[in-house]
């Protein structure tokens, strides 16, 4: 079979045929009844494009940058936790989007170690949540930062929610023999990913690295989990705190609301995601592309506005790009590539988006992604969903009642 592929979701049926069954349920992850995974894809489609019949054709620029990263596209890795999906995991995919000139998100819960990421692209955002101690939260970040990241992003949005209408997948603690033995069933039935890990000499790594806290074992992801679990949810000031910290720029990904955006420009942030976690969380929580205009109206230029959740194509990331967001990240479509084809897979997913970003921009006679805007969308009436609006412009002055011509 060609290796290459067309679109994404072409890439997620060979995932799908590739992977063992529990594998591929946790990359299709969602929450509750996938209401939100839905309907992050879902909204994109009833955007539509306004496209010019004539006008200038010449060179179309995709560059641009986020959070001082240049970026060759308006797109970044949003950051996954520990997939077993390829040998080579994070590290495959930091390779892809090195070479095709964007930025790389890394989880916490990754299964490879930051400094093999970074080496592997210097382009690396570390990904942080809000898990244990503060000390201990600080020791990480310590590490991310000695090993060159350049940026935190740091993800709030989470709530434990774990049912699954279509059933979650089976995941074990650790890949022991007797794991292994339950799992035969399945991974004997996918021979090309099974081979996958067979060439490489190494079993699939269910461990955390990154969560270690000083010569201490990576722990299990579980653990890892648990210890998350059980770390009660932090407030505005202790994302304050994280901003005084991180010497860099720091990311809050999970932004839904304007009064949370705003919340985070005053905490110190210097960029949002506006984002449901892909639908992975509060399941019922609109598509993100419904919140980013009111959103992105909100903060306007004080900080970077990016959005994530239900990126398939490039033509999506141009939708999102002009209703607001200086770049989207993408999860599942890489992680789709990854699994089909490890690192060309990724490198197959983002040249995919970006031949869909120059067909729209072809379209719409604009000669660079910054010259996008509203007036180049068919937007729906009621697309889009206003949450958190404060009662009253927190920045407009508020003038006594006498000059506003109230009278008692
Ligand atoms: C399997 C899986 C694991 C994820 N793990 C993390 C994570 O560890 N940290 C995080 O901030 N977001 C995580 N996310 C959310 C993604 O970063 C991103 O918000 C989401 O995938 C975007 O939606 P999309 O998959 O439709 O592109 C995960 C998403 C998936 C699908």
């Amino acid at each position: 079979m060609n290796p290459w592929f067309e679109t994404v979701a072409e890439a997620q049926r060979r995932a799908k045929k590739r992977l063992p069954k529990s594998v591929y349920g946790a990359l299709i992850a969602g929450s509750e009844r996938g209401q939100t995974i839905e309907e992050n894809q879902q909204a994109f489609t009833e955007l539509g494009f306004a496209p010019h019949a004539a006008g200038p054709i010449g060179d179309r620029d995709q560059s641009t940058t986020v959070l001082g990263q240049q970026l060759s596209m308006p797109v970044m890795i949003s950051p996954t936790g520990v997939q077993a999906v390829h040998p080579d995991g994070e590290v495959a995919v930091a390779r892809a989007a090195a070479a095709r000139g964007i930025a790389m998100g890394l989880s916490s819960f990754a299964s490879k170690p930051i400094e093999e990421v970074i080496a592997a692209n210097p382009s690396t955002f570390f990904q942080l949540y809000w898990c244990g101690s503060k000390d201990e939260i600080a020791q990480r970040m310590e590490r991310a930062e000695a090993a060159g990241a350049v940026g935190l992003i740091l993800t709030l949005d989470w709530s434990f929610s774990h049912g699954r209408d279509w059933g979650s997948p089976v995941i074990p603690e650790k890949l022991d023999l007797r794991a292994m033995v339950r799992f035969a069933p399945q991974t004997i039935i996918k021979p090309r990913w099974l081979s996958t890990y067979l060439k490489s000499g190494r079993i699939p790594d269910l461990t955390a690295p990154n969560m270690v806290i000083g010569d201490g074992a990576a722990p299990g992801f579980f653990g890892a989990y648990g210890e998350w679990m059980g770390t009660p949810a932090p407030d505005w000031d202790d994302v304050r705190w994280i901003c005084e910290q991180w010497k860099g720029p720091v990311m809050l990904k999970g932004v839904m609301r304007v009064d949370d955006a705003l919340c985070a420009v005053d905490s110190g942030v210097a960029a949002i995601s506006v984002s449901n976690h892909g639908g992975n969380n509060l399941d019922g929580t609109p598509a993100a592309i419904r919140a980013l205009p009111v959103v992105a109206d909100a903060v306007g230029s004080q900080i970077d506005v990016v959005l994530d959740g239900g990126i398939r194509r490039g033509s999506d990331v141009v939708k999102a790009v002009a209703l607001g967001a200086r770049a989207v990240m993408i999860g599942r479509a890489y992680l789709w590539g990854l699994a089909a084809n490890g690192q060309a897979g990724v490198e197959n997913v983002l040249d995919i988006l970006r031949g869909g970003i120059d067909s729209a921009l072809l379209g719409l006679r604009k000669t660079s992604v910054l010259e996008l805007d509203r007036s180049d969308l068919v937007v729906p009436e009621g697309f889009e969903r206003a949450l958190g609006i404060p009662a009253r412009p927190v920045d407009l002055p508020v003038r006594p009642v006498s000059e506003a011509g109230v009278s008692g």
